[in-house]
């Protein structure tokens, strides 16, 4: 089997075979498909048959594109799919070099109005999903020497207005990774978290309209009205910022503009499937990856501002609808 190797340049080590979770789309389904790309073994984490099938008929190389049914949340569907990895791995005689913890839910919203079980339905995928499924593949991994790729956010630095489910997963994910690399370092096995920024996939552009227009509408319409007293207005300028977001800025100078008005634009799945890809083949790999310029910017404003006028220039104005 071919195996990844990247340039000279970084001195890349060589990967076989690597277990993606929530590789149904975006940035998963970016991932998938470039490390396959690259010849990787790919085990491609979906919750969907027709979402796997679609992943292999456009590998690159089908025969090393392998869907597993993995909900993170089912430990069933997590042991049947370790003894598929493990049965794959011994027919071809290769090991696992790497996890990329993917999968993630997003529910937005004030506190006050979302139902407790949002914040534990999130916090299953996110957190408790990616405890599980590391747990559940770790031997595997140190018998390959491998490394554990943990997908964080911005968010997971820095917090944000209505944002309160996700970041509190993307922080326990951070807390959680950072123990993680400390306890596995003896066996050489590194662990990095992952930070992108706005990014193109039905997370950020599809969940972000369907939240603020579908599922908000079936809260109780007096605590909406509270935080949104004209909710069609909301709704708009919900559709609209999303609208703006998906418009590429056309040179520099708009993306500076942009940055300085607090909009922003959204990356390419395939810009954050190359960070995870350094994170797994580098010689040199780091604990953490911000991915783009706009996740560096805000994380810097967040560490130079401090609480209250962080939370009054961005933590409050990027998403106020
Ligand atoms: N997009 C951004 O702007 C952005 C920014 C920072 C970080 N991230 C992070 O990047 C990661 C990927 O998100 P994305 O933006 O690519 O969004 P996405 O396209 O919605 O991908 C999320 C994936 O997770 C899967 N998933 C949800 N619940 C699951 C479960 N219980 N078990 C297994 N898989 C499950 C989804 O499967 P289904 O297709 O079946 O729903 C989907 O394939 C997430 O960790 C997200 O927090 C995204």
């Amino acid at each position: 089997m071919r195996t990844l190797r990247k340039s000279k340049r970084d001195e890349a080590i060589d990967i076989r075979a690597v277990i993606i979770t929530g590789s149904g789309s975006g940035i998963g389904a970016a991932t998938a498909s470039w490390l396959n790309e690259r010849g990787c073994l790919v085990f491609a984490g979906v919750r969907k048959s027709d979402q796997g099938e679609a992943l292999k008929a456009t590998a690159k190389h089908p025969d090393n594109l392998i869907p597993l049914l993995l909900d993170v949340t089912d430990g069933d569907a997590i042991a049947v799919a370790r003894e598929q990895v493990k049965q794959v791995l011994a027919n071809r005689g290769t090991q696992l070099s790497g996890l990329v913890n993917n999968a993630a839910d997003e529910n937005l919203g004030p506190v006050e109005v979302l139902p407790l079980e949002v914040f534990r339905n999130e916090m299953e995928v996110g957190y408790f999903g990616m405890v599980a499924v590391t747990k559940a593949f770790l031997p595997l991994l140190r018998e390959g020497n491998g490394r554990i790729v943990n997908m964080s956010s911005v968010n997971g630095r820095c917090t944000f207005k209505y944002h309160a489910t996700t970041c509190a997963t993307k922080y326990a994910v951070e807390a959680f990774s950072d123990a993680l690399r400390m306890e596995l370092k003896p066996w050489g096995m590194h662990v990095a978290i992952v930070e992108p920024g706005p990014t193109d996939t039905p997370l950020m552009v599809e969940k972000t309209v369907e939240e603020f227009t579908q599922k908000m509408s079936r809260y109780p319409e007096d605590e909406l009205a509270m935080y949104f007293p004209d909710y069609a207005a909301t709704v708009q300028n919900v559709t609209a910022f999303v609208e703006r977001l998906r418009t590429p800025p056309r040179n520099r100078w708009s993306k500076l503009r942009r940055l300085l008005n607090g909009q922003g634009w959204l990356h390419r799945p395939d810009e954050v499937a190359r960070v995870i890809e350094h994170a797994l083949t580098s010689r040199k790999p780091k604990t953490r990856y911000l991915v783009g310029i706009q996740a560096k910017l805000i994380y810097l404003a967040r560490c130079l501002l401090g609480d209250a006028r962080f939370d009054r220039f961005l933590g409050e104005k990027v998403f106020d609808f």
